[in-house]
């Protein structure tokens, strides 16, 4: 197909998005994508051959290249290789993903758990398993797109509630009472805004109207809660959540994706959702990486206190220096810009500084509150975390969304 002489929608898609990254490239704009060489101890990386201040990583508690977890996974690929050898139901388990989810059920206190080979999937398989035509599912307005297209492959009667708000959840839970089921789905941390679900309200609405309660962990694990367990240690509600989804690719340094929650909702999704039986299982050294890591969560608990202290030292630093950093009250803090170019040139200048942060723009935000989603983790120290919000705001300045 030749793209540039065709007339059809796909054509015209391919080319929209095609000539939109020319733009940007050719304006210097264009921020995504960029290859990480080197890690320097986490809170520094080379990019591009330069050294680097890392505030874009999902890595909250600084485990990327710990060596406990490096040596879990050479070891597995000693003694496993680097595939399985299919899908989980047929000859893809091996004893490490055995160990994982028992130590994934115990980390989430929990009867049982299983894995998926990412966060994506997980939502997609889990969602679309659990719901389907001629049921409800009501999933927060800014829940992870993960979650939207699972609702949306589920045939369920799919709506919306206004973000964070309990009174539209609770309408929303009123009109769904001619369903035949229920299920209610939440972000426990929201990945743009950093702000954290009223959990204690909606386990109250769940309860009320006999629905089932998914929340997904996949900016909360290692973050929320005094042990970094999550949002149900954060606001002391042990087992009130039905299925409680997460990801190992962000605080877990591996990949693949998971729900805890009762032997009998485990053993139903062995058998019956489609991204366990028909894909692969998770490679030997990505299993035994993750079960290491949540085994270091528990053994170092000062990364878990000090992603909470690096945390609020960037949020009230940042206000400090003026910008408006939204509602977040987690490590993900949004440093609003405004307009996309505002963020791309703010962007483009904390770079020039040395600084890696990352725009986010619409559509994956409403027009006008475009911003750097900047990140900080249990691998920074105080003082660097001092500059780089001197350097952030020197570049507020320069392009205007600070007052000189
Ligand atoms: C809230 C949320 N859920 C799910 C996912 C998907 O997880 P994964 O990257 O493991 O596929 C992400 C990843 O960005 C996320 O932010």
């Amino acid at each position: 197909m030749d793209i540039k002489r065709a007339d059809d929608a796909i054509s015209r898609r391919i080319l929209a998005m095609s000539n939109r990254v020319d733009t940007l490239q050719n304006a210097g704009l264009y921020f995504y994508n960029q290859p990480v060489s080197e890690l320097k101890g986490g809170s520094r990386v080379l990019i591009n051959g330069r050294e680097m201040g890392m505030y874009a990583s999902y890595s909250y508690l600084g485990l990327v290249g710990h060596p406990k977890i490096n040596a879990a996974a050479k070891k597995a690929v000693d003694q496993y290789g680097t595939g399985t050898h299919g899908v989980r139901s047929l000859a893809g388990t091996l004893t490490l993903h055995k160990d994982l989810e028992a130590t994934i059920a115990h980390f989430k206190e929990t009867e049982d758990a299983i894995t998926y080979t990412s966060g994506y999937a997980t939502n997609l398989t889990v969602i679309s398993t659990l719901v389907a035509r001629g049921d409800h599912v009501i999933s927060d307005k800014l829940n992870h797109a993960s979650i939207v297209d699972g609702c949306l492959m589920s045939g369920a009667k799919f709506v919306r509630f206004r973000h964070n708000d309990m009174e539209a959840l609770e309408e929303r839970l009123k009109q769904s009472m001619d369903g035949e089921a229920r299920l209610v789905i939440a972000d426990a941390v929201f990945s743009m805004d950093g702000d954290i679900i009223d959990l204690p309200r909606m386990v109250e609405l769940c309860r009320k109207y006999n629905a089932w309660l998914m929340v997904d962990e996949a900016h909360s694990l290692g973050v929320l809660g005094e042990t970094g367990r999550g949002i149900e240690e954060h606001f002391n509600m042990p087992g009130s959540i039905d299925i409680k989804m997460g990801t190992l690719s962000k605080t877990i340094p591996s990949v693949g994706g998971y729900v805890a929650g009762s032997a009998e909702l485990v053993r139903f999704l062995r058998h019956a959702s489609r991204a366990y039986i028909f894909s692969a299982a998770i490679p030997p050294a990505q299993a035994a990486a993750a079960k290491a890591a949540f085994e270091v969560i528990l053994e170092e608990p000062w990364r878990v206190e000090k992603l909470r202290k690096n945390g609020l030292q960037f949020i009230n630093g940042l206000r400090k220096r003026g910008f408006d950093t939204m509602m977040t009250e987690t490590a993900i803090v949004p440093v609003l810009c405004g307009s996309d170019e505002m963020a791309f040139a703010v962007t483009r200048c904390a770079q020039a500084d040395g600084l890696f942060v990352l725009p986010v723009v619409s559509p994956a935000v409403p027009p006008g509150l475009a911003r750097l989603r900047a990140t900080v983790t249990a691998a920074h120290e105080t003082d660097e975390i001092e500059d780089a919000m001197d350097l952030i705001a020197k570049a507020g300045r320069k392009v205007g969304v600070l007052r000189p």
